[in-house]
């Protein structure tokens, strides 16, 4: 399992620190959720925050944007060393353009979807993404309850992928733990986001190593 920890839920007193166990550790990549008050009901953290990151960070970063109108960030992002660009299906009018300058720019694309919208809305862009973010909770908050019904649209997703030929990976975000992650893991996911089961554990390595084993 490819393991992507969320940044949400660090303690952002002590960033350098919480980067540095990251560095250590076997996650695959660093999650950023960047939030705007007006896609979700909540603000988190934006460019200053992202440039910090990258500058300490060795692990890629999967930038998680719950804003609206993200296609305007797609050249900053790329400047700051981002691998790869989660942009919202419910935040892209012209979701096959966005996803083309991406790719463009020379990022990994990705498409999140809100616990709401179905799987078949990605079918006629499934072959042009390198992953695919699949909600277990609405986007906002970190430590919130997993969403049962991630489970049957990561086995619907893994079909599409399968008969389109798509190379997309499937990253399930929200309410992960050992637990839910096994879950998944059993379903078809690649890729696993877990921000408080990481970051609120006493021992954040051996977390993030539980779920990479799955
Ligand atoms: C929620 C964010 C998540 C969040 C997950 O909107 O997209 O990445 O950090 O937090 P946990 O793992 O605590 O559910
Ligand atoms: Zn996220």
């Amino acid at each position: 399992m490819l393991v992507s920890p969320s940044l949400l839920a660090a303690d952002f007193a002590n960033l350098h620190k919480e980067i540095e166990m990251i560095n250590r550790s076997e996650a695959d990549m660093l999650h950023l959720d960047v939030m705007d008050g007006v896609f979700v009901p909540n603000i988190s953290f934006g460019f200053p925050v992202i440039k910090a990151v990258s500058k300490i960070c060795r692990k890629p970063l999967d930038v998680h944007l719950m804003i609206v109108e993200p296609e305007k960030w797609v050249t900053r992002l790329r400047d700051l060393g981002v691998e790869t660009m989660n942009v919202h299906q419910e935040a892209c009018v012209h979701l096959d353009r966005t996803i083309h300058a991406i790719r463009e720019a020379g990022m990994k694309a990705a498409v999140t979807l809100n616990p709401s919208t179905p799987v078949a809305m990605l079918e006629d862009v499934i072959a042009e993404l390198d992953m695919v973010l699949l909600m277990s909770v609405n986007p906002g908050f970190g430590g919130q309850k997993f969403i049962d019904n991630a489970l049957a649209k990561v086995g619907r997703l893994r079909r599409m992928i399968a008969e389109s030929g798509s190379r997309a990976l499937i990253e399930v975000d929200g309410g992960v733990n050992a637990k839910t992650g096994a879950m998944l893991a059993g379903a078809g996911a690649d890729i696993l986001v877990a921000g408080s089961y990481v970051f609120a554990s006493h021992d954040p390595e051996e977390a993030i190593h539980s779920l990479k084993i799955l």
